[in-house]
């Protein structure tokens, strides 16, 4: 479903040597943008606002590098705690991006998806969100994986409620559930799990981030807030992973 590719160069670019063993999928916390902003006496949606241009950067790196899968963690089932304001801004920011990004996405290529509660995002943002998978959704050179109210015990709530919902309906059952047959429940059903899930600003935890598919996954920290996140800092994640040895609980 997801062949392996070469990476792609434009001669305009810049020739970074890639390693050779890319992760198929990379997960992203894109976290630090409030202190980012904090830094420079800024409101935190300007951080918010920095944010969206490393997304970009970083979407551009994978089309060039081959990378078949990005998922941003972009808003989390807890982040409706914030202030009104901050929650305002980042719906808009998902707006305008949206509004401003698809067109240049679908010409390259890109899928745009989405992991979440969607329902309960703001009318207009739901509205935008379904026309950009609408739009997008016969691309196939990267799937950009939008997490929006996203949590990853929510995710399973949902997916056993649904499961369950199957079982009474006598189309499913019980003695039948496995771990294949859980994942077919999951906002991320038909998505390979991320191979490599990088967390800016420095804090060494999951966050309620994709709890069930990053079992194995690999994960690398930088302290560098996301806002300044770059390319160089996205190539030093792949080499580093190129470096893992993954066992998956099995031996050498
Ligand atoms: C965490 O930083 C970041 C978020 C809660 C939002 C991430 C959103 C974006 C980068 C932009 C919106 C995305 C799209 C797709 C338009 P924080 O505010 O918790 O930072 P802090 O820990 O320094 O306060």
């Amino acid at each position: 479903m997801f062949p392996r590719r070469r990476k792609e160069k434009r001669d305009d670019q810049k020739a970074e040597p890639l390693p050779e063993r890319l992760p198929r999928h990379v997960a992203i916390i894109m976290d630090g943008n409030g202190r980012w902003a904090l830094r420079r006496g800024l409101p935190r949606a300007a951080g918010h606002r920095a944010g969206v241009e490393a997304l970009r950067e970083v979407v551009k790196a994978c089309l060039e590098w081959g990378i078949q899968i990005l998922t941003v963690y972009a808003f989390s089932t807890e982040n409706w705690k914030r202030p009104r304001s901050e929650v305002e801004a980042l719906m808009n920011l998902l707006v305008e991006y949206l509004e401003r990004e698809v067109r240049e996405l679908h010409e390259q290529g890109v899928q745009i998806r989405a992991i979440g509660r969607l329902h309960e995002l703001p009318p207009e943002a739901r509205q935008k969100l379904q026309q950009a998978m609408q739009t997008t959704a016969g691309n196939g050179r990267l799937v950009l994986n939008l997490a929006l109210n996203y949590g990853g015990r929510a995710e399973l709530v949902d997916a056993c409620a649904a499961l369950v919902k199957d079982v009474e309906a006598g189309k499913l059952r019980a003695e039948e559930v496995r771990e294949d047959t859980l994942e077919r429940y999951l906002y991320t059903a038909g998505l390979p799990d991320p191979d490599l899930l990088i967390r800016a600003a420095g804090e060494m935890r999951l966050s309620n981030f994709l709890l069930w598919q990053a079992a194995y996954t690999e994960l690398w920290v930088t302290s560098t807030l996301w806002p300044d996140f770059r390319r160089e800092d996205l190539l030093a994640a792949l080499e580093d992973y190129a470096r893992r040895e993954r066992r998956f609980g099995g031996l050498k």
